[in-house]
């Protein structure tokens, strides 16, 4: 049986089936083993890891009281129901259509994409740099979130395995600012925050590739070494004329956690500025959910479940609240499971409530094939397109869906 354990009960003879983490944060080679020592036990605590499942049938077991993985993941998930359903409504009604939005926000991910690969070559191959084209793109990023955010959340949802830094830094600045429109942060602070959030992970261009691209363990040093990008992107940054303040927040603050197990400075609670715990959020929830050339993303609507749960520790979750008004508890690119039966892929989000989003229904769920594609905006009633619920969310790799397929 899988349970879940808080860390202080974990001892050697236990074996960890998932250290619930996320997949970045833990230097661990694999996201299960048999602690065989109380330094392995050490090493776990060492990581920040608070919480975690061990299997009983491949090790030894804990005593009573524990909740079985199915309890929490349960438990979890009625949290954020509960959070959605008394949540308040969303940002403002968009300005353009989803539609009409999309050809612009197109061509700025793939132009910022293309203006941060330049910066952090640059940045790699000790070179001179400069952040004047940088400045105008992420201004474009942030128009493009104002008018309608649900385009360029799209557009991180359909990024390819290449290139993963560059398409990271793009979507977690577009992520932020979507973030600062919750919150009601002003705009010209959103442009300091969204260039801080594109040059968050500059730093590793002068982390050594072999350790950087590494899909298996790192070793306590090149551990080290990875974490440096933090310090080394700031130092490189902040020495540039005219880089606000503000922009500084994502670059030193993302690897912080509110328990004060992260790095670089191990700052604490409310010792992170809001901008950082911000920061962290969006950079977690990214990186969870991208596809590497080693591993598949998580979906959409499981990470924003986890990341609830880790807000218990490692963030703030106040601000945890924030960001699931600003991506949905069903984001962008969740497959779901309708009352009816019918599944299908979320394409925007809803104004008014959390759990209504626009769902492109596209599969029967019970006779498992295709149907033909209907946008159905579930905010609405019965007979104006509306009418259906969702009921949860499915892996769209159990059914051989591409979600991509659908999102255009
Ligand atoms: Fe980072």
């Amino acid at each position: 049986m899988i349970k879940k354990i808080p860390v202080n009960q974990l001892e050697p003879g236990m074996y960890v089936s998932d250290f619930n983490a996320g997949w970045l944060s833990h230097p661990f080679a694999f996201n299960s083993m048999l602690i065989e020592s109380e330094a392995n036990v050490a090493h776990v605590i060492a990581a920040g890891i608070r919480e975690l499942f061990i299997d009983t049938e491949k090790g030894r077991d804990v005593g009573d009281g524990v909740a079985t993985a199915m309890e929490a993941k349960q438990e979890t998930e009625s949290q954020v129901n509960r959070m959605a359903e008394s949540a308040r409504p969303l940002a403002p009604e968009p300005r353009v259509s989803l539609a009409e939005e999309m050809m612009r926000a197109r061509s700025t991910f793939s132009e910022a994409t293309r203006i941060i690969r330049n910066l952090m070559d640059d940045i790699r191959l000790g070179r001179q740099i400069e952040i004047a084209t940088t400045k105008p793109t992420v201004e474009k990023i942030a128009a493009s979130v104002m008018r309608n955010s649900n385009a360029m959340m799209t557009m991180r949802r359909l990024k390819s395995l290449d290139d993963y830094t560059f398409l990271h830094s793009v979507s977690v600045c577009a992520m932020l600012v979507s973030f600062a429109k919750v919150v009601d942060m002003e705009m010209s602070a959103i442009h300091d925050l969204a260039l801080g959030a594109m040059l968050h992970d500059v730093g590793k261009m002068r982390v050594a590739s072999a350790v950087l691209n590494k899909p298996a363990r790192l070793s306590e040093d090149e551990y080290r070494h990875m974490k440096s990008h933090v310090v080394l992107g700031s130092d490189l940054i902040r020495q540039l004329p005219g880089i606000p303040s503000l922009a500084m927040e994502p670059i030193e603050l993302h690897h912080e956690r509110f328990d004060g197990s992260g790095y670089p400075k191990g700052l604490k609670g409310m010792e992170i500025s809001p901008a950082g715990r911000m920061s962290s959020i969006v950079d977690v929830y990214d990186a969870i959910t991208s596809d590497r050339v080693y591993r598949k993303g998580m979906s959409p609507a499981a990470a924003v479940q986890k990341l609830f749960e880790w807000s218990k520790f490692h963030f703030d979750p106040e601000m945890m609240q924030l960001f699931l008004k600003s991506v949905g508890i069903y984001p962008i690119g969740s497959l779901v499971k309708l009352e009816s039966g019918r599944m299908g892929v979320v394409i925007e989000q809803s104004n008014s409530h959390l759990l209504t989003p626009v769902v492109r229904v596209m599969y029967d769920g019970k006779r498992q094939h295709y149907l033909v594609p209907e946008d159905v905006d579930l905010s609405r009633p019965l007979g104006s397109g509306g009418g259906d619920r969702i009921i949860g969310y499915e892996l769209p790799e159990k059914f051989g869906i591409d979600i991509s397929r659908f999102l255009l």
